[in-house]
C-alpha cells in the first residue's frame, strides 16, 4: 500500500468518497428509473389495461425492487465494513453512530439498511408526485400511464440496485487484490528487520502492558501465544509463570524462524534488546547480559510446542488453555471486520473458564507495510474489542488501553489497542480482578 491513511484524514476521505458516491448514485438512479418508466409508458406494450390491472403491475414491481433492494442492502454492508464507504451517505451516517454508540457489529447492521432504505422510499416520492402531477394537468397521459409509468420506473430502479451491487463487489474485490498475501507474499525475515531491529514505541508500550498483564495468570500452566510470527518479543514475559509455552501460527516459515532461534543457529534473530526491556518491566533497574541469557534460557526451555493454527478454523487448537496471548494477530490477518469478530471468537473459545486473555491490536489501521507490500488490517478501535470481549468475558475483571504511536504512522499505524481479559466460569481468580479501565496514554 502505498497511501496509508489514519484517523481524520482516513475519515474525511471516506466521507469525500461517501458524498460523491452517493450523488452519482442517486442521479444514475434517477436516470434508470425515469428512462424505464417512460420507455415502457412509450412503447405501448401495457397500452388498454385498466386501473385495477395496472395497481396489480405496479404491486408486482414493487417484489423486483424489494428484491434488487435486498441485493443491494449486502453489498452496501460489504462496502462499509471493509472501506468504511457507502453510496448512500445516511446509510454510512447510521453505521458510523450506531458503531459508536453500541460498538456492536450488528445494531450497526441494523441502522445501516435502516438508513438506505429509508433513502429509497424517500426517493419514491418525487416519482408518485411527478406521475400523477402530469396525469393530472394533461390531456394524453392519464392515471393509468401514470401507474405503469412507476412501475417501469420500479423495475428500472430493480436493475440499478443489482447493478450497483456487481459494481460494488468487485470493487471490493479488486480492492482486496491490492493487500498482500500471507500465503504468497508474507517474508519473515522482512518483517523482523522491518520491525524488530530495536524496541520501537509500540513495543515498548505492548510489552510493558503484557508483563503487567501476565500478573493476572495462573503460575504452573501452559500458555499459548497465538499467532506468534517469528517472534518472540512478547514470549519472554510469559516463561517465569508457565509451565509450558506453545506457540502457534499460520505460517510455517514463521515456526521455522522460531525453530532457528531455539536451536540457536547463525542468522536467528537477535532478541536480547526486548528481553532486556522485559526484564526491566518486571521491576530489574538494570539487567545484567547473564540476566538477559538466563532468561533466554528458561524461555528456551519452556517452548514444548510449535503448532500450526488457522484462525479461520472454529477449534483453532484441541484444547484450552488458561492463558492465551495473542498480539496482532486478529487484527493483522484480515482487511474484513467481519472475518476480524470470527478469527476473534475463534482465537478468545481458546481460553478456558476462569481464564486469562491478552491481546493487541493495530488501532484504526487499514494496511501495515511488510517488505514494501502492505498486509491487511481489520481498521479495529477500543470499541470493537471491547464488543469482541463482551460475550463470555468478566465486564468487572480487565483492562483496555489506547497507546497512540505517531512515530509508527510510516509503518501505516499511529495507535495500538491493549487488552487482557478474565473469561467468565469457575476457576476465576476474583482476587485479582480490575475494574475495566480505559486509559489513553500520551505518546
Ligand atoms: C503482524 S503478524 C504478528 C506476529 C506477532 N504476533 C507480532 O506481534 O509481531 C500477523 C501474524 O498473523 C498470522 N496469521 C495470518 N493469518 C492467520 C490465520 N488465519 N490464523 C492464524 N494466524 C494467522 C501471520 O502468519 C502472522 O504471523
Amino acid at each position: 500500500m502505498t497511501a496509508l491513511t489514519t484517523g481524520r484524514g482516513r475519515r474525511v476521505r471516506e466521507w469525500a468518497v461517501t458524498a460523491a458516491a452517493t450523488a452519482a448514485s442517486l442521479y444514475t438512479l434517477d436516470v434508470t428509473a425515469t428512462a424505464a418508466g417512460v420507455a415502457l409508458v412509450a412503447s405501448g406494450g401495457l397500452a388498454g389495461i385498466g386501473p385495477a390491472w395496472a395497481v396489480a403491475f405496479l404491486a408486482a414491481t414493487y417484489l423486483a425492487w424489494c428484491a434488487g433492494l435486498r441485493v443491494a442492502l449486502r453489498a452496501n454492508r460489504l462496502l462499509l465494513e471493509t472501506t468504511g464507504t457507502s453510496t448512500n451517505a445516511l446509510s454510512k451516517a447510521a453505521y458510523d453512530l450506531t458503531r459508536r454508540l453500541t460498538g456492536r457489529a450488528r445494531p450497526a447492521r441494523l441502522a445501516a439498511a435502516g438508513g438506505y432504505t429509508a433513502t429509497e422510499i424517500a426517493k419514491e416520492l418525487p416519482y408518485y408526485v411527478g406521475a400523477f402531477g402530469v396525469a393530472a394537468l394533461s390531456d394524453t397521459v392519464g392515471q393509468v400511464e401514470a401507474l405503469v409509468f412507476l412501475g417501469g420506473a420500479n423495475l428500472g430502479a430493480a436493475v440499478y440496485e443489482l447493478g450497483l451491487a456487481r459494481l460494488v463487489r468487485s470493487v471490493v474485490r479488486r480492492r482486496g487484490r491490492r493487500y498482500a498475501s500471507f500465503d504468497t507474499d508474507w517474508v519473515p525475515a522482512e518483517y523482523l528487520a522491518g520491525y524488530y531491529s530495536t524496541v520501537e514505541p509500540d513495543e515498548v508500550a505492548t510489552i510493558a502492558f503484557f508483563v503487567d498483564a501476565l500478573r493476572q495468570a495462573e503460575p504452573g500452566r501452559p500458555v499459548l501465544f497465538f499467532g506468534v510470527g517469528p517472534t518472540l518479543h512478547h514470549v519472554f514475559a510469559a516463561a517465569e509463570v508457565a509451565s509450558e509455552i506453545h506457540l502457534g501460527d499460520y505460517l510455517p516459515a514463521n515456526l521455522a524462524e522460531i525453530r532457528r532461534w531455539i536451536d540457536r543457529e547463525p542468522g536467528a534473530h537477535d532478541w536480547r534488546a526486548f528481553v532486556r526491556h522485559t526484564l526491566r518491566c518486571e521491576g530489574s533497574a538494570d539487567p545484567s547480559d547473564a540476566d538477559v541469557t538466563a532468561r533466554e534460557d528458561l524461555t528456551r526451555a519452556r517452548i514444548t510446542a510449535l503448532i500450526r493454527v488457522d484462525a479461520g478454523h472454529p477449534r483453532p487448537v484441541d484444547r484450552q488453555y488458561a492463558t492465551v496471548i495473542s498480539a496482532y494477530c486478529a487484527d493483522s490477518a484480515t482487511g474484513d471486520r467481519a472475518t476480524w469478530d470470527r478469527y476473534m471468537r475463534h482465537i478468545t473459545g481458546l481460553v478456558g473458564p476462569g481464564g486469562l486473555f491478552v491481546t493487541a491490536a493495530l488501532r484504526r489501521c487499514r494496511g501495515y507495510i511488510v517488505g514494501g507490500r502492505s498486509f491487511p488490517s481489520a481498521d479495529v478501535d477500543e470499541h470493537d474489542l471491547r464488543a469482541a470481549l463482551r460475550p463470555g468475558f468478566d465486564p468487572q475483571a480487565g483492562a483496555i488501553e489506547v497507546h497512540p504511536v505517531p512515530q509508527d504512522a510510516t509503518h501505516g499505524y499511529a495507535g495500538i489497542v491493549l487488552a487482557w481479559a478474565r473469561r467468565s466460569g469457575p476457576g476465576a481468580r476474583g482476587g485479582a480482578a480490575r475494574p475495566v479501565e480505559h486509559r489513553v496514554s500520551s505518546p
